[in-house]
């Protein structure tokens, strides 16, 4: 009697769990959905997507171009968010068929309008992929990530909307397009980007605590101010490229780095061509000093190596304030296409011009401190997200949880990431999950919260399980396509990873120390 109850009741449940699954989104539901009325809320179009349909959309923020997604309906918004400006944001937000019961919302990368590789890539590859319901934005203007000519000068309402507005109220409407799709509120409310994407993540836990209850945030380009200053400031110490300190891409990669390597790589207990944490390395350039006569594309010159100590340092005011930085010793190939190039990154100078002085004419030699506290003062759009007490998220009251990763090479955020690190930032296992990863070919190796960085704050939130490390896999040339080479385990902050022996591309022979 007791054993066939207890089987009836196992029935009943699994009956329940397949009936749920049927009606939790379906082409006729998607084709039926209305949005639930909310103000200055439009919906402006709704497509179904068939498992492994070609989901293939491209636009001026983001694309996407795959046949691997799990079925999902597409819906997309415009918000307003100044009625009396008639400003608004595009919105979008894809429901999956076989629904997780979460929320995702995901970043931008750079000035974007969505980075080429963002958004709805991040939707697809991240979002519905796991069976999250996912939302993002392009926080209220057309454009690529670098260029920030749409802010005016003096386009307010896009730069309030860029600094936070348009992501947060993306998050309010897209959890109400949630709950309607689905008839129930997601059980728990998550966030994932990266550069730009990690200073929204963090602008949201610091304005509003209660919207997330965990987040991921990837190398953030959150003290918007000091980044921009410290960026041309690196800049100057080479430019312009006629400049007897510049030093040229080839420099960089055939003598600094080896050089760098020959001094530092083994530090770590492997001499593999990665420095795992380069601020152990006590790179001395003067060993490239050239020696009279000696051709100068083997060596380094006097001005250059004094542009190296200044690049390689800490960037503090002439008052002793602290600003940023520094580039580290190890990322030599990618910093060539980041802040010392011929051509330095566009965005800093962009900043300048379009939100802060107002100046399109203004040029990066003009800079001097007092534009460093112009930048603070003004503060466009409120962008930077630096406030430390994050209580309200973080406290018991709310219990949010932060996941916050940075890449030591990167080439635009000094100890951070960055919109560029992943196509072009040199070779380290670096697919964990993050955002955009996926999106240029390289996933994480599983969605086990092993080896996914979301899945890890996933079980931390729900289940009280801090990770400890997450194995990150390198792909080669950092494309799935081209075969897995190693992984290895990322460290918990200040720890930092050292070989115990064995082989080195079994994670199990390193450990963080
Ligand atoms: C995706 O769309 C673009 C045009 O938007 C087209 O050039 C491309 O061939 C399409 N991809 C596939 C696989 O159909
Ligand atoms: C909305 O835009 C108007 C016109 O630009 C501006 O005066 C007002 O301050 C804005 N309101 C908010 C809340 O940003
Ligand atoms: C430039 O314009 C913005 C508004 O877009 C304003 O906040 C800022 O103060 C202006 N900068 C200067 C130097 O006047
Ligand atoms: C200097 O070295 C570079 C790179 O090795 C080479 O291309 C160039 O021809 C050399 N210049 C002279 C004057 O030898
Ligand atoms: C610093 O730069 C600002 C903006 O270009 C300029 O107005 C100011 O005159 C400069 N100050 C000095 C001392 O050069
Ligand atoms: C030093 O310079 C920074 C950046 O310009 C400024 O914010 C700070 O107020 C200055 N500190 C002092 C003590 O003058
Ligand atoms: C930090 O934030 C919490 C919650 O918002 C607030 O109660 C507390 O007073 C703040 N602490 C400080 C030092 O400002
Ligand atoms: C990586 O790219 C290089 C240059 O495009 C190519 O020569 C090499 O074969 C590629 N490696 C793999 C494993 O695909
Ligand atoms: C692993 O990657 C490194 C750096 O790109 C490359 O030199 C090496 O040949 C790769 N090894 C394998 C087994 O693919």
């Amino acid at each position: 009697m007791f054993g066939s109850a207890s089987s009836l009741h196992r029935l009943f449940l699994s009956i329940i769990i397949v009936y749920a699954k049927l009606v939790l989104g379906s082409a006729s539901r998607c084709a039926s959905f209305k949005p639930p009325d909310l103000e200055g809320v439009a919906l402006v179009g709704k497509t179904y997507f068939k498992a492994n349909e070609r989901v293939n959309i491209t636009n001026l923020y983001s694309a996407i171009d795959t046949d691997t997604l799990p079925a999902f309906c597409r819906v997309e918004l415009v918000i307003t968010t100044n009625a009396t400006a008639k400003s608004s944001a595009n919105t979008e937000v894809w429901l999956p068929d076989d629904w997780n019961g979460r929320f995702l919302a995901t970043g931008q990368g750079g000035l974007a309008g969505g980075g080429k590789l963002l958004t709805v890539a991040d939707l697809g590859f991240i979002a519905v992929k796991q069976s999250f319901a996912g939302v993002s934005t392009d926080t209220g203007h057309s454009s690529n990530s670098n260029d920030g000519s749409w802010a005016g000068p003096g386009n307010d309402n896009a730069i309030v909307d860029f600094g936070w507005r348009a992501l947060h109220l993306s998050v309010v409407a897209g959890k109400e397009v949630v709950r309607s799709y689905y008839d129930r509120s997601a059980t728990k409310s998550y966030y994932i980007g990266c550069s730009t994407g990690g200073r929204q993540g963090l602008k949201e836990i610091q304005m509003f605590p209660n919207d997330f209850d965990g987040i991921v945030v990837g190398s953030p380009a959150n003290w918007m101010s000091h980044l921009q200053s410290w960026s041309i400031h690196i800049s100057l110490n080479v430019l312009p490229p006629t400049s007897p300190s510049f030093i040229s891409p080839t420099q960089w990669n055939d003598v600094i780095h080896p050089e760098v390597l020959q001094q530092c790589d083994i530090i770590d207990g492997l001499a593999d061509g990665i420095i795992n944490d380069p601020r152990l390395c006590p790179f001395r350039p003067e060993t490239l000093a050239c020696s009279p006569g000696q051709n100068t594309s083997t060596c380094l010159t006097l001005p250059q190596i004094h542009a190296l100590h200044r690049i390689f340092a800490t960037y503090f005011e002439a008052n002793q304030t602290y600003v940023f930085g520094p580039y580290y010793p190890g990322g030599e190939a990618a910093y060539t296409n980041g802040l010392v190039g011929a051509v330095p990154f566009a965005i800093p100078q962009s900043w300048v011009q379009f939100f802060v002085l107002n100046d399109t004419e203004w040029t990066m030699d003009l800079y001097n401190a007092s534009v460093l506290r112009l930048m603070e003062e003004v503060n466009p759009g409120q962008a930077d997200a630096i406030e430390t007490n994050i209580t309200a998220f973080a406290g018991p009251s709310h219990n949010g949880k932060i996941l916050q990763y940075v890449g030591w090479a990167d080439q635009l955020i000094s100890s951070g990431n960055s919109i560029h690190y992943y196509e072009t930032g040199g070779f380290g296992a670096n697919a964990f999950g993050g955002a955009g990863q996926a999106a240029s070919g390289m996933p994480p190796l599983s969605f086990d919260p092993e080896h996914n960085i979301l899945a890890a704050l996933v079980q931390w939130v729900e289940q009280d399980q801090a990770p400890s490390s997450l194995t990150a896999a390198f792909w080669n040339n950092n494309s799935v396509t081209a075969g897995l080479n190693f992984t290895r385990p990322l460290c918990l902050f200040p720890t930092r990873l050292q070989f115990a022996g064995g082989d080195p591309n079994d994670p199990a022979s390193f450990e963080c120390v």
